[in-house]
């Protein structure tokens, strides 16, 4: 892939996760009258979760400092975080993710801008070690640490993946042929989605699980 084209997509991936914590508040409240929020929730069952375990976010969840706290992150769906303890309905997590830059985006894996969380304050981050992508980028290894409500995890991530198939193939074939997953690549899908939000009437959740989706199908260069 070229650089350009890298840049492109990173730009339009870090346009549409800036968010301030109003958008947080409107992507929250979007969240009532989501439906494939719903999908996926009505797919959550009994987590049975002991410590340790992986556990993903079913659907865009803030985190809190403490339970009852105050949001410092945003949490989005598909990331994957480690129990270290259940506290009622919270249950405390670590996340381990990585940042281009001085981005308050962290991102699932290096040089693949798989969208997982926001933070408002970049102190939020906790570095660990910084590594190199292929085009000589340094990105931070990063560590947050916080309480999510339980509901909005799963214990496997294809809960997270099979919403998405279910939204693209319900929602991107109506007017088109579906594309196949690898006529992009998975930094240039968040951008071809963006073209189609008004298309699909899609909420700021869908786009999230779709892209998770495609993401994950799609080549990496
Ligand atoms: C309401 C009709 C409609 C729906 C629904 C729709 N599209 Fe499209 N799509 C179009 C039209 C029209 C074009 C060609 C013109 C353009 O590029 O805007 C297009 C073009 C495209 C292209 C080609 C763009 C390029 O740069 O090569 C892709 C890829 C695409 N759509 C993907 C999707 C995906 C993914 C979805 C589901 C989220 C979707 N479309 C839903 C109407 C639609």
């Amino acid at each position: 892939m070229q650089r350009r084209e890298f840049l492109s997509g990173m730009a339009a991936a870090t346009a549409v996760g800036t968010t301030s914590s109003s958008a947080i508040d409107i992507i929250s409240n979007s969240l009532m009258n989501d439906e494939s929020a719903r999908m996926t929730a009505s797919h959550f069952g009994p987590l049975r979760a002991f410590c340790g375990a992986d556990l993903f976010v079913g659907s865009m969840t803030p985190v809190l400092d403490k339970v009852g706290g105050k949001v410092i992150a945003e949490l989005h769906a598909g990331a994957k975080l480690k129990q270290i303890s259940q506290n009622g309905e919270y249950v405390e997590v670590e996340y381990v993710g990585f940042i281009p830059g001085e981005s308050p985006i962290a991102y699932a894996r290096v040089g693949v801008l798989e969208q997982d969380i926001n933070v408002g304050d970049m102190k939020t981050f906790k570095v660990i070690k910084t590594h190199k992508d292929p085009y000589g980028n340094e990105w931070d290894e990063v560590s947050v640490k916080g309480f999510v409500k339980k509901d909005t995890l799963v214990a496997d991530i294809d809960v997270v993946h099979k919403a998405g198939q279910a939204l693209f193939e319900e929602r991107c074939g109506s007017c088109h042929a579906l594309h196949a997953y690898d006529e992009f690549g998975a930094n240039v899908w968040p951008s071809v989605i963006e073209t189609m939000i008004s298309n699909s009437a899609l909420t700021p959740q869908e786009v999230e699980t779709l892209n998770r989706f495609l993401q994950s199908k799609a080549p990496i260069e």
